[in-house]
């Protein structure tokens, strides 16, 4: 926890240091040797996701710190309203406010399509088959005695998502855990209608656990 903080304070200097301006100037170039290019969202997006955002969440919106959500293949409507939520203060980040103010306004939409359209990475087998499991049955069935709904009645077969619910396939355990957390203390309160507070706060955290490391594994 202690590393993954001076990580997080490493980069956001760096992220600080950043100028953003000259980008658009490098725009003709990117793409060149881009590991992760694509003509969805423009060279402008790539640019920025490259200098700005792959620090932390890799360029192609796959990385490798559990801390740092994978972005890759999430759904541009979800990840848009994310932005606008960092940026008018509905969802709270330290981190991801100052980032999202320093940009331009039609970089959101751009940088959205742009890792939604990024191959999502492989997941990360589970280290615990039987914890992982019972996150799969939940997320299938829900839990009837307590009430909490089917995941997979909103985040479809798999954790692949829709253009209204996101994608949740794929994303790091101690991520997801750390978001359904923060769902049920009520410290998340950008969902519409409450509808992932309903959810999260019907959850014990053994099934929180369960169902984020079976969401990692795919
Ligand atoms: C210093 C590291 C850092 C940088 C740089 C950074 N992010 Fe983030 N990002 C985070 C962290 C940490 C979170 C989780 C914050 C939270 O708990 O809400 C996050 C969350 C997000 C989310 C919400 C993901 C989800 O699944 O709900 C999006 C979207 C996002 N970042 C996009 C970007 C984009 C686009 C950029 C570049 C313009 C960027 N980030 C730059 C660290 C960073
Ligand atoms: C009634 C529909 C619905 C159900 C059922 C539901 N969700 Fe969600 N979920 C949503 C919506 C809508 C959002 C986006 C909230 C926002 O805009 O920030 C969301 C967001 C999330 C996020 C945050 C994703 C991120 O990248 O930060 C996670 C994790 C999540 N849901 C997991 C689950 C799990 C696990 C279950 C089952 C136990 C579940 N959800 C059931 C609608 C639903």
């Amino acid at each position: 926890m202690k590393k993954a903080r001076s990580t997080l304070r490493a980069v956001t200097a760096f992220t600080r240091l950043t100028p953003l301006t000259p980008i658009s100037a490098l725009a003709t170039l990117a793409c060149a040797a881009g590991i992760a290019c694509t003509a969805v969202g423009g060279a402008q997006a790539h640019e920025v996701a490259k200098t700005v955002c792959g620090p932390c969440h890799g360029v192609d919106g796959n990385n490798a710190v559990p801390l740092f959500p994978r972005l890759a293949g999430i759904q541009a409507e979800y990840i848009t309203k994310q932005l606008q939520d960092y940026l008018s203060g509905k969802r709270k980040s330290e981190v991801m406010a100052p980032t999202v103010s320093n940009l331009k306004a039609d970089d959101i939409p751009q940088l959205a399509a742009y890792f939604a359209a990024q191959k999502p990475a492989a997941g990360t087998p589970a280290e615990d088959a039987q914890l992982a499991a019972a996150g799969k049955a939940l997320y299938d069935d829900g839990n009837t005695g307590s009430g909490v709904p089917a995941c997979v009645g909103c985040h479809q077969e798999g954790g692949a998502g829709n253009a209204r619910y996101p994608r949740v396939a794929g994303q790091h355990a101690a991520y997801t855990t750390a978001q359904m957390l923060a769902f049920k203390k009520g410290e998340r309160t950008n969902d519409r209608a409450r509808v992932m507070r309903a959810v999260a706060e019907r959850m014990t955290e053994q099934e929180i656990q369960a169902v984020s490391a079976w969401l990692a594994s795919l």
